[in-house]
């Protein structure tokens, strides 16, 4: 658990909860997927029985996510994290979420920023109330069960050890239990996808403004002040120290755009042989109705479903990001989900899913509780 975070708690008390037990609830949930590793939320307590959770401006993407999609699935994901902590501890809570929890103004302001995380205001975006201790009927075992992978899912973005036959059909039948999610698993499907997603990293890598936010959340050299709390450092990324070193003078965003531009990106940024040593992709559509909140829970859910059977994932939100790499997947489950129309919904992402070679697992950094709680 971070040090830091124990201080920032001592002197809260909870009738349902220690100081020591609502800290490591927080640090468990902040193992949710972020983008970027951004972790863009805050969390203030009211004692004695409510949390305040708060995007962090300063930590969203402005021109990777303009539409704060991606912000507050991130978020989203965190406060499903604070739910199944507390559930853990047989705690019921209540999430309500904020009307509008990006209003236009906030949106505009944000967008008018440098790329730089020089805004510093905060949003709120949920409160969670703690109601009382868990009745054994109201102990959802299917929650306890995600609850406990919290702590073991991990990105990995290596290339993947194949998942046998057996896991294939547990985990299909698995996910077949949940909505809008389908499965790629044939070698012709990965390579479909492989070729939009790389037609789609290369004309995001050909924009500047992009590149030079992708790089500011980058980490490639360990001595990067932030190597050890957020964004996305080299081991994360499954670099080795050459390809970090190459990556750390061609990824700058005086660099890579030029490069990509005149087709030679993908010499660097290329993930091909990941993608295709993925013994399956699982796409998740959303309907335009969902809260993005919500997306962000069900991202997280999917990603525990996965955790249960040890297997190990990288989304390829890229191929999904724009509107021809929406309509390129939307193609490919156009006879067995008809029903999936872009006026409907959108994927939300894909995810390249397989076994994690032994020795290779990394718990990707986070932020200390330090910096993500108010005080009051
Ligand atoms: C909305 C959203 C979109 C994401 N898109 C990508 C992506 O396109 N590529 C990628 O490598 N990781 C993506 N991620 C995963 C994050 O980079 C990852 O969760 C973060 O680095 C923390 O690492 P961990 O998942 O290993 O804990 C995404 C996460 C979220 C919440």
């Amino acid at each position: 658990m971070n040090t830091n975070g124990k201080n920032q708690t001592e002197s809260i008390e909870f009738n349902l909860l220690t100081a020591l037990e609502i800290s490591q609830i927080i640090d468990t949930a902040m193992r949710a997927p972020s983008v970027h590793n951004t972790q863009p939320y805050k969390i203030k307590f009211l004692p004695p029985d409510k949390f305040e959770i708060y995007g962090d401006l300063s930590r969203h993407l402005k021109v990777g996510d303009p539409s704060f999609r991606d912000h507050l699935a991130s978020i989203g994901a965190f406060c499903e994290g604070i739910r199944l902590g507390l559930q853990l501890k047989k705690i019921v809570c209540q999430i309500t979420y904020q009307d509008s929890p990006v209003s236009p103004e906030i949106v505009s302001n944000a967008l008018r920023e440098k790329t730089d995380g020089t805004n510093s205001d905060i949003h709120l975006c949920a409160t969670i109330n703690l109601m009382r201790q868990a009745t054994s009927l109201e102990i959802d075992s299917n929650d306890l069960e995600l609850g406990n992978q919290m702590t073991k899912r991990t990105s990995f973005r290596g290339i993947f050890e194949p998942v046998d036959d057996r896991t294939f059909l547990n985990v299909s039948t698995d996910l077949n239990a949940l909505e809008n999610i389908v499965i790629f698993s044939t070698k012709k499907d990965i390579a479909h996808i492989d070729a939009i997603y790389s037609a789609e990293t290369s004309k995001i890598n050909s924009e500047k403004r992009y590149v030079e936010e992708l790089y500011y959340w980058l980490r490639l050299k360990r001595s990067h002040p932030r190597w050890s709390f957020d964004g996305l450092n080299s081991k994360a990324m499954s670099l080795k120290p050459l390809e970090a070193a190459t990556g750390q003078i061609l990824m700058k965003p005086q660099i890579l755009p030029i490069l990509s531009k005149i087709g030679l990106g993908a010499f660097i940024t290329s993930e091909s042989p990941q993608i295709r040593s993925s013994s399956f992709i699982v796409g998740m559509f959303q309907p335009h109705s969902i809260n993005p909140m919500d997306t962000g829970k069900n991202f997280f859910h999917l990603w525990l479903h996965l955790a249960k059977h040890n297997i190990a994932c990288c989304p390829l939100s890229a191929a999904v990001d724009s509107e021809a790499g929406q309509k390129a997947i939307l193609e490919m489950t156009r006879q067995t989900r008809p029903h999936w129309t872009a006026s409907h919904g959108r994927f939300m992402t894909l995810l390249r899913c397989g076994f994690i070679p032994e020795g290779l697992k990394y718990r990707s950094p986070r932020r200390t509780l330090g910096e993500i709680i108010i005080e009051k």
